[in-house]
């Protein structure tokens, strides 16, 4: 079996007269952290919605563990093991905490007591006991994002997609956001991580990949890649402080 739990080969989407993605390629490893980089509208969360079948790629090829998964749509994916979390964090609204989390389950269980001791336990992983029976349109925006985060875990999955987890984030919510990713890579996912907030990536990533303009121009060590000319030009322009001085 190959290394890699996660093959992207070549994708690609054009919207119109925008290339999204342009012939995007990456291989993820097991347990790896993966941080996706890039300016606003690079295409990161296109490529994303390619990869958990929310959006169909125009070309290219993705293997999950082996097995090809282009062209599935999202249910089949996450089956698969994939979950995602939103930029726009969605729990299900008009549900609670504890229930956001048993549907999760049900995704890969017809066993009510199973999901059911499964929400529990990841209630206690996250720590939200205290918001188990609120209502999701009631929590926090930040509590939100953990109720996001605890759906696509419950449907226990090989690999996590995540966009943009601290956005709006007070520092010390963004800290603990950055200790439970790290805890939930410890327990065996894989993750791929969209994220602005450098200190979250620097901290997070194993390695991190850029993208501009729908195609990849980086891949490598966190503390080497943001130090690439092309990687700064992406972020600043050509006139980036430290071209010429
Ligand atoms: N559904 C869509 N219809 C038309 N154009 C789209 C659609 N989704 C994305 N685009 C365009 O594709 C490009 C890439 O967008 P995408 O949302 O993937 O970028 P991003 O890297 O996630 O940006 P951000 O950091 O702002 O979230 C942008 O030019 C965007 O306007
Ligand atoms: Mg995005």
């Amino acid at each position: 079996m190959s290394d890699n739990l996660l093959e992207v080969e070549r994708i690609a989407k054009r919207y119109g007269g925008v290339q999204a993605v342009k012939d995007v390629s990456f291989n993820l490893a097991r347990g790896e952290i993966l941080g996706l980089l890039g300016p606003n509208g690079a295409g990161k969360t296109t490529a994303f919605n390619m990869i958990a079948g929310f959006v169909a790629a125009d070309s290219g090829r993705i293997r999950l563990n082996g097995r090809d998964i282009t062209g599935k749509r999202p249910w089949g994916v996450c089956k698969s093991g994939l979950a995602r979390t939103f930029q726009l964090s969605k729990p299900f609204g008009g549900m609670t905490t504890r229930e956001n989390l048993i549907v999760g389950a049900l995704v890969k269980t017809n066993d009510r007591k199973y999901s059911v001791e499964r929400a529990d336990e990841l209630l206690d992983f996250l720590g939200m006991r205290e918001i188990a029976d609120v209502d999701a349109d009631n929590l926090t925006a930040f509590e939100r994002r953990k109720v996001e985060l605890g759906r696509a875990l419950s449907t226990d999955p090989a690999l996590l997609l995540m966009d943009e987890v601290v956005a709006g984030a007070t520092p010390q919510e963004a800290l603990l956001m950055v200790q439970l990713i790290k805890q939930v890579r410890d327990r065996g996912v894989t993750i791929l991580i969209i994220e602005h907030v450098m200190k979250v990536i620097m901290g997070l990533s194993d390695r991190v990949i850029v993208m501009h303009l729908g195609e990849l121009i980086a891949n490598g060590a966190p503390t080497e890649v943001v130090r690439q000319p092309d990687v700064l030009k992406a972020y600043f322009g050509d006139d980036y402080a430290g071209a010429d001085a």
